[in-house]
Parts: structure tokens; sequence; C-alpha cells
């Protein structure tokens, strides 16, 4: 292997540009040429590539967002389109490839190698971190805290109007944002995906702590297959509840801004392993993070084995909401 590529691919996620300095950096302490590839696999099909050595991935460890940009591709998903990729990969003399994104990035690349015979391996970056294979995918922590401090300061002005807040939150029908954000930001309830809704009782709890004195309340939604449907749900809850309320959809704030230690760390020593794992003649595999070791998972496990919510913690919102 002597040439390796790198794409961002799917949502952008706090640590990607990490990741590439990673990967790049990693690459060339092998004695591997890196090339970039820009817009994810829509650049990929076009050939939008440019060369990377360690000192074009310098200062960007503590900025959000992909410098080499990312995109979800329809295009990529036929076979034409896939073909163009191949070309462009050939063209570029790349022998292995790196993509930094979610499930349907993943699934991309392996179609890749299926026909093409390419080398690839993935590394979770969404801020979702619905990824099997993986404690935590990179941005995902960024976002946690993105989305607290949001519900820190509507805390503030919940409390001083003494008014009820549905605060949605991102996940793609997963609740993994919604729920670490409820319980670090002490929202009386939560409601995700994985779990049924009951409005009636969600109604009952919030009137008997209204009744109890609590003047302010917070509830954390998650937007599932179905963004805003925080407002469907206020809409439905506040006429029983008897307080004035309010909706926030944090939308694509949390998809911004520095990415936080913990995802720095996280992007630096997978983007390491990505291209340890290319040079071991690893292929069709995702380097993940699990009780802190690094794993090694094969694609098709990513998106076919669930990776379970902690619904524990459901439970232990509903306890501490007093
Ligand atoms: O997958 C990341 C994510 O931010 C999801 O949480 C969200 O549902 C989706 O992307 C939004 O996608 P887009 O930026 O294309 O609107």
């Amino acid at each position: 292997m002597k040439t390796i590529a790198v794409l961002t691919s799917g949502g952008d996620a706090p640590g990607m540009n990490a990741c590439i300095r990673a990967v790049v950096r990693a690459g060339a302490t092998g004695g591997l040429r890196v090339v970039g590839f820009r817009h994810g696999f829509n650049g990929l099909m076009a050939g939008e590539h440019l060369p990377l050595d360690p000192r074009s991935v310098a200062n960007i460890i503590q900025r959000g967002g992909t410098f080499l940009g990312t995109a979800r591709s329809p295009e990529f998903k036929k076979l034409k389109g896939r073909r163009k990729a191949i070309e462009a990969l050939k063209s570029a003399g790349a022998d292995g490839l790196v993509v930094i994104g979610g499930e349907g990035s993943f699934r991309g690349a392996q179609d890749l190698i299926r026909e093409s015979g390419i080398r690839a391996v993935g590394i979770p970056g969404t801020i979702d971190n619905d990824l099997y294979g993986t404690d935590f995918s990179i941005g995902f922590d960024t976002a946690v805290n993105t989305a607290l401090e949001a519900i820190d300061r509507i805390r503030d002005t919940a409390a001083s109007h003494e008014r009820l807040f549905f605060i949605e939150v991102m996940g793609h029908r997963t609740g993994f944002l919604a729920l670490e954000v409820a319980v670090a930001g002490g929202a009386e309830a939560v409601l995700v995906p994985e779990a049924p809704t009951d409005l009636d009782q969600l109604c009952r709890t919030l009137s008997e702590s209204h009744r109890r004195g609590k003047s302010s309340s917070i509830v954390i939604v998650a937007e599932g297959d179905e963004p805003g449907v925080a407002f469907t749900i206020a809409n439905r809850v506040k006429s029983s509840v008897g307080m004035e309320s309010r909706v926030v959809i944090l939308g694509h704030v949390q998809r911004g801004g520095p990415p936080t230690a913990k995802d720095r760390v996280l992007a630096s020593r997978l983007g390491a392993a990505a291209v340890e794992a290319l040079m071991d003649g690893q292929t069709g595999i995702m380097v993940g993070e699990i009780h802190n070791a690094v794993v090694r998972t094969a694609f098709p496990e990513t998106w076919e084995k669930r990776k379970g919510l902690d619904l524990s913690r459901l439970a232990l919102v509903g306890a501490l909401a007093g």
C-alpha cells in the first residue's frame, strides 16, 4: 500500500477535522502518500482530490465542520456513480480509502469494496452516536455539550417566566443525544423513539409536578424520524397541563462548534487506528472504541446490529425530576 485517500461523508460532526489530521499524519509516519477527496462521495465521483501532507492539516484539530466538505450522495447509491468513483480513486493512485461518516457512508464504502477490490476502512463520525461497534462516535460528545449549553440557557428563561419548554434535539431515529442531555440537563421528561410515547402519562407527570409547586419544566424530545415533532407533542400536551409553553428546535446548531477534548482524542485515536488497519491489510471494517480499547467491526454489523439505548436512564430522568 502506497497511497491512501480520505473523505468525510454524510452529516458533518465536530472532530472530523481532527480525524482527517490524524489520518494524514499517521499515514505520513507510516510512509504513505495521502490524498483528500472533497465533498464526500460526490467529490469522489467528480475526482475532486488534493494532496495532503502533515503541514496541510496544521491548525485544524480545534475547528468544527470538515475542511474537506461533506455531502449526502444519492448518486453514489447507483452503480454508475460508483464506477466513476473507482476511476477517480485509480487515477489518484489510491489503493486504500478511509471514510469518516455514518451508516449510509459505510454502506457506500462496502459496495465500492465489492465492486472494485479497493480497500476501505470506516471511522464513526456522526453526532447521532447510532453506530454499532463503538461506544461513542466522533461529534457526539460535542453535540451533547452544545445542546446542554442551550438547555441551561432555556432553563433560565423557563424559570423566570414559569413556562413549560419542549426542546427538540437531533438524533436521526435514535435517542442517544436526547437521553444524554435529558439526564445532564435535569429535564423533567424525555421522549425517545426507542420507548413508546405515552402522552397521557406525560400530561399526568407534568400536571402533578406543577401541582407540587414546580413552576417551570423542560421536556426533551428526540426528533425521531419526524423533525419538528416537538410542535405536535406540545400542542397535544399544553392544554391539559395548564402551563404556558414554548417549543425550541435546537437543529443544526448541534452540529457546529469546536470539538470537545473527548472528541479530539477519539478522532485522533481512531484516525491513527484506521491507517494501521489499512496497513495491516484490513478492509470492510469500521474502527471504533469499546471500553477504551480500539475494536474493528465488519461494515454490515455496524448497521445490522443495533446499539442499545440504556433505558434505565429513562427511569433515572423520571426519578430525579422532583
Ligand atoms: O445524522 C446527523 C444529523 O444531524 C441527524 O441528527 C439529523 O436528523 C440529520 O443529520 C439532518 O440532516 P441534514 O443536515 O441533511 O438536514
